[in-house]
């Protein structure tokens, strides 16, 4: 089942609760190449994807997300990691301190919307130790730093409410022809 690009920008919300049925391999694999076919600045790619479906280590990274223990709930757990030395081969300062970062939140965004096309549950996690998430990986480069987690499984439930947007007139400035 996949859905329209704007059906899937509206429809897709954190979702925190996950059945116990597993997510096939393939599918997951299909997230993760949603995400490389996200925009990176040059193309650089500067992006690695853990897919963790180990019990234990998924316990390690809830802990390592300040104790957010239903996320170890979810059969998968994709771990966004940035490349920062990649982004900065190519781009210096502004590369390791921007783009990497950017890179790889549109990939992340990619992998939310693929699931959500996909019927699946997905939340995008950030508040995490990112130490404690690069030992329980065993990363032992220091500039391939987690960025984002996404749990991933089928929706065990919803949030009761969507949460509210602002406005569109609060958050745009139109600049019209002629109009500074
Ligand atoms: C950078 C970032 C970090 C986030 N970190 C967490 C998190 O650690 N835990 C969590 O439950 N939700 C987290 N979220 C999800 C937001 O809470 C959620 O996107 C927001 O409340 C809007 O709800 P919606 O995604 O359903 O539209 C994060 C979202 C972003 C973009």
């Amino acid at each position: 089942m996949t859905m329209d690009y704007f059906r899937a920008v509206k429809e897709r919300r954190s979702i925190r609760s996950f059945s116990a049925d597993p997510v096939p391999r393939a599918t997951v694999m299909r997230l993760v190449e949603a995400a490389a076919m996200a925009p990176s600045a040059g193309n650089v790619q500067p992006w690695h994807f853990y897919v963790v479906e180990d019990a234990r280590l998924k316990r390690e990274l809830a802990i390592a997300a300040l104790n957010q223990l239903w996320l170890a709930r979810a059969p998968v757990v994709i771990v966004v990691c940035a490349d920062l030395a990649r982004s900065q081969r190519a781009y210096g300062e502004r590369g390791r301190t921007l783009y990497a970062f950017q890179d790889t939140a549109a990939a992340t965004q990619n992998i939310l919307l693929g699931a959500t096309a996909l019927g699946l549950a997905a939340c995008w996690v950030g508040a995490f130790n990112e130490k404690m998430v690069a030992a329980a990986l065993a990363i032992d480069d220091p500039a391939m730093v987690p960025v984002a987690m996404v749990p991933l499984g089928h929706p065990a439930g919803r949030e009761a409410q969507v949460p509210a947007r602002r406005a569109v007139e609060d958050i745009v400035t139109i600049i019209a022809e002629g109009g500074r």
